[in-house]
């Protein structure tokens, strides 16, 4: 059975683009693999953060992924730093890792911005700690967004070179697996940038706590053009932000963008965005309502997150433990 990793950042409410490209993908794969979900708090703090809310943010998190059907007792749902084997592994891979291959990553450029002297480190080296998060389980299987891509050839280059280095077979080849239309769910506000918890402005983003008055909103307000909506979805090239609502109304519809230009050729946005708001709120409503009800019980959750903190330790440490022997470390164990 193939292992499946991932992990998103407790960096504020997820939204759309998180759950239409990653989060949603994750249920399926429960069934026939042994998934490791986790709440990424240690990346979370590579950019600013305020320690009075990050608690509450990371739990918030993980009511939100269970909401959306990450069942805690079905797969590994856990925090990052519960897990020691984590860190462990990413001191390694930051001598494993070159300094060359940190500076072609796109995500540290766009998160740095032009102040990069100011950045922190831990910025820098996001995507090694990226990479010991999957490789500490051995998982080959990993099911995120477009954006992350560039981090997961990363992690391959790393696993390689330390299998090289190191004279053993030890560290797999780590798959993507980028699905559906909804890879890369763009910004409401400009068509040419992701949606994102960081944008600035909480107009760019569905965030998927919004209630239905807001989400009505910002669809209403969400950016197009003046041209009606095409039969073919080749014609929506160059028109990033109706390709970018009509790829929305597919994936949360569940269909292929051709079927919803069926439907609304000919149309203005007017209509469309209607359709949209419905959908939507049709949607996200029972994951709303499932998050209230667990967030009741913060203990719970919190329960909850310990015991598969417990359960993914039980499989990283081993495989960390082997690392630091290949390494040439004093063995802490008999
Ligand atoms: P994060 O927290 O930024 O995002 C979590 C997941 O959501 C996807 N995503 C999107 N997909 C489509 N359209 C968008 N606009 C959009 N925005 C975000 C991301 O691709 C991601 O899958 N570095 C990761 C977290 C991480 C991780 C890992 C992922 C840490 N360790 C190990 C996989 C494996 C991140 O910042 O995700």
């Amino acid at each position: 059975m193939q292992r499946v990793f991932s992990g998103i950042q407790p960096s504020g409410i997820p939204t759309l683009g998180n759950y239409l490209g990653a989060i949603r993908n994750w249920p399926p794969m429960i069934a026939g693999h042994e998934c490791i979900f986790c709440v990424v708090d240690q990346h979370a703090i590579t950019q600013p953060f305020d320690p009075r809310d990050l608690a509450a943010k990371t739990r918030d998190m993980a009511a939100a992924l269970i909401a959306c059907g990450v069942d805690p007792e079905r797969c590994v749902l856990f925090v990052q730093s519960h897990v020691h084997a984590h860190t462990r592994l990413a001191w390694i891979f930051n001598c494993v890792s070159r300094i060359g291959w940190l500076n072609r990553m796109t995500q540290f450029k766009d998160k740095a911005g032009k102040d990069r002297e100011n950045a922190g480190s831990g910025l820098y080296v996001y995507p090694n700690l990226m990479a010991a998060d999957i490789h500490a389980y051995h998982a080959t299987l990993v099911p995120v967004g477009d954006d992350q891509k560039q981090h997961l050839e990363l992690a391959n280059d790393i696993g390689q070179k330390f299998n090289h280095d190191y004279g053993a077979d030890f560290f797999p080849t780590i798959q993507p697996m980028i699905q559906g239309v909804a890879a890369r769910v763009m910004s409401l506000r400009d068509g040419t940038r992701k949606m994102s918890k960081s944008d600035p402005s909480d107009q760019s983003r569905i965030n998927l706590t919004d209630d239905a008055e807001t989400i009505a909103l910002k669809i209403r307000r969400a950016k197009t053009d003046p041209e009606p909506l095409p039969a073919d979805p080749s014609a929506l090239e160059g028109r990033p932000e109706a390709r970018n609502l009509v790829g929305i109304l597919a994936a949360v519809t569940g269909r292929e963008p051709a079927d919803v230009l069926r439907d609304h050729e000919g149309q203005g946005f007017g209509t469309f965005k209607g359709v949209l708001t419905d959908a939507l709120v049709a949607h996200l409503g029972p994951i709303q309502a499932e998050m209230q009800r667990l967030l009741a019980d913060p203990g719970a959750v919190d329960a909850a997150l310990r015991r598969g903190a417990e359960r993914a330790a039980a499989i990283a440490e081993p495989i960390v433990d082997r690392a630091e022997e290949l390494i040439g470390f004093l063995p802490r164990r008999k």
